[in-house]
């Protein structure tokens, strides 16, 4: 490589325009020293004051590109500053957002974990206090009572419970009724049917939904049971009692019943509607026998006590009995002279 080329090389790389102007003050420099050292001092000073001004109008132009540049700078570094800016804001509108949002998370979660806390508490104190081991003795003495002849339904939640079924079949033993009404079927019909089959009786049941009668008639059928008892499907329909409508079941599928000297009230549930209960007095009082029992559930609710209070007031002949196990109330009815059902 030659001494010249490396020499350019190192040298800036200079536009045309900068190379013309370089050129064109070298050879400014050059008249002038030629023009001085040659004597024409005239031509060397107007030389030398082209030189000066070319070279001042080079500084003025280098000085307005350099402001024109640091404009530029000033202004990319405004923007640059505003988008940031903004960068930042929507950051912590953002973080402050799922700030919020956790918070209510959090909370949503604090009280759902609350509300569950006491319910089981409630639930496991009962449980631990008085349920386990009563029922599970009930259950036994429940299973001393029969061989099954297949698989028992369960009992609990909808159904009775050991303690509330072993109390009503002491009753149906004790009392030997004929021919029991149950209003609401379901895992108490079968084991009311194996108490009846052994100590003779039958067992007529309701069911407002098609689906519970259907499976009731299947287990009583599983076990041997329909000769002793019928399920029977009654859609609740507007019974009137003092100028109110209450959706009971069909009265119709009582209309052949007479004699009834038992009476199971598990039914319809109260999620039918409110005093779902209190028509049955109403509406079987004239299928009564002139002696009968009634075993009513779930006593201990507003509306089942407010229903007992209400018929053992209206009607004479009714009174409630003492109980010894369960959640429902017994009552005894026994028909006034007065009230006498006349033969149909
Ligand atoms: C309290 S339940 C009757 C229970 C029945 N006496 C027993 O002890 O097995 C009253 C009515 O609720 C309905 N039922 C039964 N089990 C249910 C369930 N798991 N969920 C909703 N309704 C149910 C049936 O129509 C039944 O006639």
């Amino acid at each position: 490589m030659s001494h010249l080329s490396r020499i350019r090389r190192r040298l800036p790389r200079l536009s045309s325009t900068q190379a013309a102007a370089m050129a064109v003050v070298g050879v400014l420099c050059a008249v002038s020293v030629l023009t001085g050292l040659t004597g024409h001092t005239g031509t060397a000073t107007a030389t030398l004051a082209v030189l000066v001004g070319v070279t001042l109008t080079a500084v003025l132009l280098m000085f307005r590109r350099l402001a024109g540049a640091q404009r530029a700078g000033l202004a990319a570094q405004r923007d640059l500053r505003t988008t940031v800016e903004e960068m930042q804001r929507r950051l912590v509108a953002a973080v402050e957002r799922e700030r919020l949002t956790a918070g209510d998370r959090h909370l949503e979660l604090a009280e759902a974990i609350a509300r569950v806390k006491q319910v089981t508490d409630r639930k496991a104190a009962s449980a631990q206090v008085l349920g386990l081991p009563r029922e599970f003795e009930a259950t036994v003495q429940l299973f001393q009572g029969f061989v099954p002849r297949a698989p028992m339904p369960s009992s609990g939640d909808f159904a009775l419970n050991p303690t509330d079924l072993l109390e009503l079949l002491h009753l149906i033993r004790v009392r030997q009724p004929r021919l029991v009404l149950e209003l609401g079927s379901g895992t108490s019909s079968v084991w009311i049917a194996y108490v009846l089959e052994q100590a003779g009786g039958r067992l007529i049941s309701l069911d407002h939904d098609i689906e519970y009668a259907t499976r009731t008639r299947a287990v009583l059928a599983a076990h041997g049971l329909t000769d002793v008892a019928e399920v029977r499907h009654a859609p609740l329909t507007p019974v009137t009692i003092d100028d109110r409508d209450y959706p009971w079941y069909d009265p119709e599928a009582l209309a052949d019943l007479h004699d009834v000297d038992f009476v199971l009230i598990d039914g319809p549930p109260a999620a039918t509607g409110p005093d779902a209960r209190y028509p049955a007095l109403h509406v079987i009082e004239k299928r009564l026998a002139e002696r009968a029992t009634l075993v009513f559930d779930d006593a201990g609710r507003k509306d089942e006590q407010a229903a007992i209070a209400a018929w053992t007031e209206r009607y004479e002949g009714l009174t409630r009995e003492s109980e010894i196990l369960g959640r429902h109330a017994v009552l005894s009815f026994v028909r006034p002279p007065a009230m006498a059902v006349a033969p149909s």
